[in-house]
């Protein structure tokens, strides 16, 4: 906490003044603004602290997956959906999937969202059975307008991002797409297209279409 600022006047939030709640209105906005900046870090996190066993950091998962994307001419939604999709990993071991989700679900399409949100069970499909699962689990969702992509989400640019030898893009590659979606206006309904699938690229099977 930096001393030399105004805090508050309050103790407990019902005490507060409107004064109180206009001065953390002022403080919000440049806190905000630096969300992609916490994001990055998190991400340089998981090159450091990592889950042990794989051949590859969590850090060059995200990179591996987020690179595949771009390569297949995915657009900057998918792409930075490919690189944040395991950022849960670190706070949220038990359900990742869903804190990633929460992270990105303001600024990127709900398709995106909606991928990143399921992706776990998906990928399920692809080692289930070795832990006597359900690998087909994700059967619940097959009639959802989203099956498709995070199907092909998962098969394409998830599941396949385990190699130490692929050529991934460096983080800084995509630093400015990161803060450049942060900088959207949260849950902006032109963003957010809520029903809108519009498929992977080069994706024949899922034409954009709405539910
Ligand atoms: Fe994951
Ligand atoms: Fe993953």
């Amino acid at each position: 906490m930096d001393e030399r600022k105004p805090v508050v006047s309050f103790t407990q939030m019902k005490d507060g003044t409107k004064q109180d709640y206009l001065l953390l209105q002022e403080f919000e906005k440049p806190y905000h603004a630096l969300t992609a900046e916490r994001v990055l870090d998190e991400l340089r996190r998981q090159g450091e602290a990592t889950l042990e066993g794989y051949r590859i950091t969590r850090l060059e998962h995200g990179l591996q997956s987020a690179t595949r994307a771009e390569r297949e001419g995915a657009d900057i939604d998918w792409v930075f959906g490919a690189l944040l999709h395991d950022i849960g990993d670190g706070l949220a071991p038990q359900n990742h999937d869903r804190f990633s989700a929460e992270v990105i679900r303001p600024f990127v399409r709900w398709e995106v969202a909606w991928t990143v949100e399921h992706h776990g069970i998906f990928q399920m499909l692809y080692y289930g059975h070795h832990y006597g699962w359900d690998r087909n689990a994700r059967e619940e969702f097959r009639d959802h307008p989203c099956f498709d992509v995070c199907a092909g989400f998962c098969e394409r640019w998830d599941q396949s991002s385990f190699d130490p030898d692929y050529d991934s893009l460096p983080l800084a590659h995509f630093e400015p797409m990161v803060r450049t979606v942060f900088a959207r206006k949260a849950y902006d309904p032109d963003v957010i297209r809520e029903g809108v699938v519009t498929g992977l690229p080069g994706d024949v099977t899922s034409p954009a279409r709405r539910i």
